[in-house]
């Protein structure tokens, strides 16, 4: 299944991840992938936002931080992998604990790991079209269940 829709503004990027929000069932992996600026981020905040996990204005890049963990009902982790080299690094992020938890995870550059990760519930990609619009295309796995949570050790 693939869905896409472009957005003309931040606001749009915001709701369209709180539309979003309504299909992701912990467990749920899902990829950010576009360039840098792209809105890998506002949609995060969106989709944070639509799961009850937190509020927009509480959800920042993980930029620095790597991961960032969100609510407790439904948990979200929102991870960046951009200043990840390898699977060394990769590793010392404890993503396999993170993984097998009842959560969504949202993994910004999680394209360049993905043979490494386990293969993701919904790869999300956005792309610049021009100076405030996005295009946002979202691919849903064939069977989001099957998931293999353990893939990683
Ligand atoms: N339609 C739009 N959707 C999302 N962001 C937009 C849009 N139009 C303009 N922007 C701007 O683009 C920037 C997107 O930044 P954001 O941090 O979400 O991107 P990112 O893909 O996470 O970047 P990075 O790779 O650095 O993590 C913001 O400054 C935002 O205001
Ligand atoms: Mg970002």
């Amino acid at each position: 299944m693939v869905s896409e829709t472009v957005t003309h503004s931040p606001e749009q990027t915001l709701a369209t991840g709180r539309q979003l929000a309504s299909e992701f069932h912990p467990p749920c992996l899902v990829i950010l992938e576009g360039e840098l600026g792209s809105g890998k981020t506002t949609l995060a905040k969106g989709i944070v936002a639509g799961l009850g996990a937190a509020r927009e204005e509480a959800v920042s890049s993980p930029t620095f931080t790597l991961v960032h963990e969100y609510g407790n009902a439904t948990k979200v982790y929102h991870v960046d992998l951009y200043r990840i080299e390898d699977a060394g690094d990769l590793a010392t992020l404890g993503l396999e604990e993170i993984m097998n938890e009842k959560a969504v995870v949202l993994v910004e550059w999680g394209e360049r790991f993905a043979k490494i990760l386990p293969v993701p519930d919904f790869h999300i990609k956005l792309e610049h079209l021009g100076l405030e619009d996005r295009r946002i295309t979202v691919q849903a796995a064939k069977s989001a269940s099957s998931r293999p949570v353990a893939a990683l050790e």
